[in-house]
């Protein structure tokens, strides 16, 4: 058999096996004008210069579509920061995608909400950095950031979006839960994110200011619960515990490969945020080839598919269909190998090594933030 053959014949195998994505997120762009501590964005951000075009961007939003996404995550970076964003959301509108904007709001005018939702918006995430202008403008590195983000809200709501508010928890705002929950409230929000820091791209930088304590995590788990049952039919809460502190690791992006994929401003296509950090893998971009040939034929999408690639651990476990072996980037970070069991599992041989570090890590305490330069 030619190799030509076999190619195609595995290609054909394995779009059999793997359903289509639902999800896209579109990094529309890496400029921001915050400067969050926290941002998983990588180091190396993408220049200006290098986005994908207009067109580009809707022909990706096009092969989405047919592919089987149902949902297009526009996001960034700061997606405002785009002057064609107005554009790209009725494209993505007419391509029946249902459209989730994620912003910092800066860069949002109540004239350009009034576009968006002519244009078909469907729902918009608003991140929030703090409760008061002095602590939110503090943490995201931009004041004036605070006042905007309130009026933002307003526009959003006023026409009548669905808003949900965006809130990273860390070290040093992790008291003000209950604070952001009842801001959420006020702002007349449906939902609200509360997602603990990851320490992917810039953010692994900050992580001896950011990594919360164990107390502070039983303390937020504590305030959750409670929030729940007292909003419950009000707001729905959200929230992703701290990773360090579990006893087992999420199912990052629903499992490699299986729900959703990502697309960086310059069109690399990756299976999830920081999948560039793996480095044995490489990835296409949207420019070198079709989007489902990448979805169901590439490398790096089918490098940790299904349970070939597990170590032994995770294949023999019960819990491998519920969280996959958990996180391949938290693999490669924390123990260098992405094949192998997340640390954070309890079952892991690294785990113990892991609470050692955090427990150290988090007693030492820094209170230097390094911001996200622009
Ligand atoms: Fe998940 Fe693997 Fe741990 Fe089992 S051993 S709980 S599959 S990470
Ligand atoms: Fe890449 Fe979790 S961030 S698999």
């Amino acid at each position: 058999m030619s190799s030509a053959v076999a190619a195609t014949k595995r290609a054909a195998a394995a779009v059999a096996r793997v359903p289509p994505p639902m999800a896209m997120l579109a990094e529309l762009t890496h400029r921001c004008p915050l400067a969050c501590p926290y941002c998983s964005n990588p180091i190396a951000l993408t220049p200006g210069e290098e986005e994908l075009s207009t067109e580009e961007w809707i022909d990706v939003f096009r092969q989405a579509a047919a592919l089987g996404v149902l949902h297009l995550h526009l996001s960034g970076g700061e997606p405002a920061a785009r002057r064609d964003l107005v554009e790209l959301t009725r494209a993505a509108v007419a391509l029946g995608l249902y459209t989730n904007l994620i912003t910092s709001g800066v860069g949002l005018t109540e004239a350009r909400i009034n576009d968006l939702t002519a244009a078909g918006l469907d729902h918009v995430q608003l991140s929030i950095q703090g409760v008061s202008a002095e602590s939110a403008d503090r943490i995201g590195g931009y004041k004036g950031g605070y006042q905007r983000k309130m009026a933002v809200a307003n526009w959003v709501v006023g026409a009548g979006i669905p808003l949900t508010v965006n809130a990273v928890c860390h070290r040093q705002n992790m008291g003000e839960i209950d604070a952001m929950i009842a801001l959420a409230i006020r702002l007349g929000a449906r939902r609200v994110e509360i997602a603990t820091v990851q320490f992917h791209g810039w953010a692994e930088r900050n992580k001896a200011a950011l990594l919360p304590t164990r107390e502070q995590v039983e303390a937020a788990t504590r305030t959750v619960a409670a929030a729940r049952e007292k909003y419950q039919g009000t707001l729905v809460i959200d929230y992703v515990p701290a990773d360090y502190y579990s006893q087992y690791p999420k199912a990052c992006m629903g499992g490699w490969g299986r729900v959703g994929l990502n697309v960086t401003p310059s069109g690399r296509v990756l299976p999830c945020h920081a999948a560039e950090t793996i480095p044995r893998l490489t990835f296409k971009t949207v420019r070198d080839g079709a989007l489902s040939e990448i979805w169901y034929a590439s490398d790096a999408f089918n490098a940790y598919r299904g349970e070939a690639w597990m170590p032994e651990l995770c294949r023999s476990c019960e819990r491998k269909h519920v969280d996959f072996g958990g996180c391949r980037c938290q693999a490669m970070a924390l123990a260098g190998d992405a094949s192998t069991t997340d640390p954070v599992c309890i079952r892991s041989p690294l785990r113990e090594r892991l609470t050692r570090d955090t427990d150290q890590l988090t007693a030492m305490s820094s209170a230097t933030l390094r911001y996200r330069g622009r």
